[in-house]
């Protein structure tokens, strides 16, 4: 290949000196007519290059050759495309402590006016997403993204479970319909996109016991908050014989696999983002805490002085109370059956909660993943789905599952990008994902 002489700056630091060949894009630029000084980036670092007027453009050469080149070079703007060789060397007044001084540049590209600054509001800032992409920030949020995203897959298949997909084209609702997304399906209804993998999963432990999936689900969700995505990417597991134990043992092990990769590979990227990396050390150190429903109340009341009635679901400002009691996440169990969702297996020895589990992140990042053992009694389900206005008859596929060999199940769904949001300490959810999508935003 013609092209193996190019190294990735972060490659170049570590060789330290001697001749280089790098690329990438303009991050910053200043300089007089005499001397440039060139910030550049790739997918690695950036670093800064020194271009002298004097290499290019001798004092009494007067080759045409060379003045027309430094005459380019005086044209370069932030996020032109180059190519460059020269020597590099240490240099502490350089913003990442490296300098190369240039000896030959080839500019790709003179870029257009970059159309994105720091006075910037959000809305402008979305219009321009697919360009803010290059940012220090969105890169190194991506970079910690792939991290969380390999450890997921790391961690199931370590743990025996096998990748299964579930269709996203789906006939029955799973988590309510008011956030259900209807598809215009070849003059059809009753065409909806996933919102959870669930109902297709549980058949096929069946099949392969032990699964889990990495994919988009979808929410129709009304509300405008710093949590909420239309489309979001959904870790979820189930599992043959799991009980509800289970399921919170997992969940647990999957968090902490997930902060302890990106606390070993992303370091810089954190630093960057200026994450706080001591408040996700007890997340791998400490057991979570584990709490029922009513004792999260109870805690609420003695320490928050808030008050919330038996049987009402948290809110945000609950979670958040709860969260800011301890330094790691909460798991929330037994759950009123009336804020749960149909599927949940009902406590034979109270009646009036499920084995449901909500864990509850630290630092008031909220809710990153709900879960429960599944109800095996196909009367209940069918009970429980006429109450929230639904026809058993459409679920037939689903109450197969607990006619033909049923078992005691279970799983959950961890919400990958409110992960992500916490474990970069994000504003919001939208900077956890390249192209967010939500009620007011679809577009690029
Ligand atoms: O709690 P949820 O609704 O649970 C389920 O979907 C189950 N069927 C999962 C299962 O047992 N297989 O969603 C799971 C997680 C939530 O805890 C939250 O982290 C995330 O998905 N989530 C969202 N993330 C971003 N935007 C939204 N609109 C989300 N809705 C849920
Ligand atoms: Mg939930």
């Amino acid at each position: 290949m013609s092209k193996e002489k190019f190294i990735s700056i972060s490659e170049a630091m570590k060789q330290g000196k001697g001749k280089v060949a790098v690329r990438g894009w303009v991050y910053r630029e200043r300089g007089s007519n005499k001397m440039k000084f060139i910030v550049l980036r790739d997918a690695s670092e950036i670093i800064q290059c020194v271009v002298e007027r004097n290499k290019f453009a001798p004092k009494g050469v007067t080759s045409k050759e060379a003045s027309k080149q430094w005459d380019e070079i005086d044209k370069i703007k932030i996020e032109s495309s180059l190519e460059i060789e020269g020597e590099i060397k240490e240099d502490k007044r350089a913003p990442t402590g490296y300098e190369i001084s240039v000896d030959k540049i080839n500019i790709v590209q003179i870029a257009e006016d970059f159309p994105i600054n720091k006075d910037l509001n959000e809305e402008l800032l979305g219009d321009r997403r697919h360009l803010w992409l290059r940012s220090r920030k969105m890169t190194s949020i991506l970079k910690i993204r792939s991290t969380v995203f390999g450890a997921i897959h790391e961690y199931f298949r370590k743990n025996k479970f096998y990748e299964y997909q579930s269709p996203i084209f789906q006939s029955v609702q799973c988590e309510g319909g008011s956030t259900l997304f209807s598809v215009p399906y070849f003059g059809q209804k009753g065409v909806f996109l996933a919102q959870t993998w669930q109902l297709y999963a549980e058949p096929a432990i069946f099949s392969l016991e032990k699964i889990y999936t990495l994919a988009p689900s979808f929410r129709a969700e009304k509300s405008k908050t710093s949590r909420h995505l239309t489309e979001y990417w959904h870790a979820e597991m189930e599992a043959a014989w799991a009980n509800f134990e289970d399921i919170l043992f997992y969940g647990e092990g999957l968090i902490k696999h997930i902060v302890k990769k990106v606390l070993e590979e992303n370091k810089e990227e954190l630093k960057i983002l200026e994450r706080d990396v001591k408040k996700l050390e007890p997340v791998i150190k400490k057991k979570f805490v584990s709490i029922t429903y009513t004792e999260a109340l109870k805690l609420l009341k003695e320490k928050a002085n808030m008050n919330v009635e038996w049987g009402k679901d948290l809110r945000t400002i609950e979670e958040d109370k709860l969260s800011s009691m301890f330094d790691v996440p909460i798991m929330i169990t037994n759950y009123p059956k009336i804020v749960k969702a149909f599927y949940m297996k009902e406590d034979s020895k109270d009646k009036k909660v499920v084995y449901g589990v909500d864990f509850i992140a630290p630092e008031g990042y909220g809710e990153i993943i709900g879960g429960s053992e599944r109800e095996s009694d196909i009367e209940k389900i069918k009970k429980n789905l006429i109450e929230i206005n639904e026809n058993p008859a459409n679920y037939e596929f689903y109450l197969d599952t607990r006619k033909y060999g049923s078992i005691p199940h279970g799983g959950f769904g961890l919400g990958v990008e409110r992960v992500i949001a916490w474990i970069c300490g994000l504003d919001t959810i939208k900077d956890a994902i390249a192209f967010p999508r939500t009620m007011t935003r679809w577009k690029p």
